[in-house]
């Protein structure tokens, strides 16, 4: 295959698609992503190459999953370093004509490093964001090229449409920058740094742990794969996993899907709710969690079909009546998103094996959306 310019040779490793290949590669890219920006206990990006005390606006901007990775990593920024940050979708970035502070850093995320949007949205914001930053898997990239400095993601070459170990490794850069613009932002002591790298270091084997669970997943997808449309609920940092694996649901096994933020249900939703509209529920136990098991209980008196997606503190609060209950390992829930995006793309991936579609070029994608 031929990619950017490079022909590399990729193959599926003895895995039926390319898409599954990746998925089970997401331990070892991410550890290597891991090494990458951390020696475990500290940050390792230069000081001279960021420096987040000196911006008064993080705005992040990308297409699609990419986009669901700043959306996560949002809350990092604001939890984590106080950093405001805003999000936007390249396509709409810079028609909406947004201001944009000569303090600002603009972050553009993008696997291909190609993308029209995400191109054209940098372009707007170069000769006004103090720094361009870009999170890419393609170093050689437009994207790359015209960032002040542009940051690797070392995910290998995804090949699937659906993007899985891009986004994971995403996820895993843009937490070592949220870690460190809480460190340079006064908000984190060394101690805390490092307890929060040690969480992301556990991750890869937490990851192989929860691909364990692929026989239960395939199995549970069966009934999935009759359903018309199909909900994902999520709160806090899990609102854009619902996103994510609704999106990954769509794009692969082409059934309607939609990620709603667990408290929005009442405010509409839920008039979609009967017994032929599975809700994927992807919880793990929070301080929201009570919140979650009532809105999953709002979902069961309408006769809907709950799917949890949780750890096992989680699935003993949750109680009966759930239609299918996942139980995850337990990790700090403020990289949850990241080990939760699993169970997101085998739910997809093994609803699309049910309906027979081409899970590695679904119809009418393109892996780099390189036109407007
Ligand atoms: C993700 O599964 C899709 N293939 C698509 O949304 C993709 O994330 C989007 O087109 C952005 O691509 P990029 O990361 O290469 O910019």
């Amino acid at each position: 295959r031929t990619i950017s310019g490079q022909s590399v040779a990729v193959d599926k490793a003895g895995h039926r698609h390319f898409m599954l290949k990746e998925i089970y590669e997401q331990p070892t890219v991410l550890s290597d992503c891991l090494r990458h920006y951390s020696d475990g206990t500290a940050v390792t990006i230069r000081e001279g190459e960021l420096d987040f005390a000196q911006t008064d606006r993080l705005i992040l901007v990308a297409c699609g999953t990419a986009h669901y990775a700043c959306l996560v990593a949002k809350y990092w920024f604001e939890q984590l370093a106080g950093l405001p940050c805003d999000v936007d979708i390249a396509s709409e970035f810079r028609y909406r004509e947004p201001p944009v502070s000569d303090r600002a850093t603009a972050l553009f995320v993008s696997q291909s490093g190609e993308t029209a949007d995400t191109l054209a949205a940098l372009r707007y914001a170069r000769d006004k964001a103090a720094r361009i930053v870009s999170v890419v898997n393609v170093p050689e990239s437009s994207i790359a090229r015209d960032s002040d400095l542009a940051l690797p993601i070392l995910a290998g070459v995804e090949v699937g449409v659906a993007s899985t170990k891009a986004f994971m490794n995403q996820l895993g850069a843009l937490a070592h920058l949220a870690i460190l613009a809480a460190r340079q932002r006064g908000r984190i002591d060394s101690a805390r740094e490092a307890e929060l790298l040690g969480t992301l270091r556990s991750l890869p084997g937490l990851i192989n742990q929860a691909l364990a669970l692929e026989p239960q997943i395939e199995a549970q997808t069966r009934r999935l794969a009759e359903a018309q449309s199909v909900l994902f609920l999520g709160r806090g940092a899990m609102f854009p996993m619902a996103l994510e694996g609704a999106l990954k649901l769509k794009e692969i096994s082409y059934i309607h899907a939609e990620g709603y933020a667990s408290g929005e249900l009442k405010h509409g939703p839920i008039a979609l709710v009967d017994k032929s509209v599975p809700v994927v529920v992807l919880a793990p136990r929070d301080g929201l969690f009570d919140k979650t098991v009532s809105n999953m209980q709002e979902v069961m008196a309408r006769e809907g079909r709950v799917w949890l997606v949780t750890d096992a503190e989680g699935g003993r609060l949750a109680g009966d009546g759930v239609w299918h209950r996942l139980v995850m390992p337990t990790v700090d829930p403020v990289f949850a998103p990241m080990l939760y995006a699993v169970p997101a793309q085998l739910i997809a991936y093994h609803t699309a094996l049910h309906k027979g579609t081409d899970v590695d070029q679904p119809r009418n994608l393109a892996k780099s959306v390189t036109v407007e």
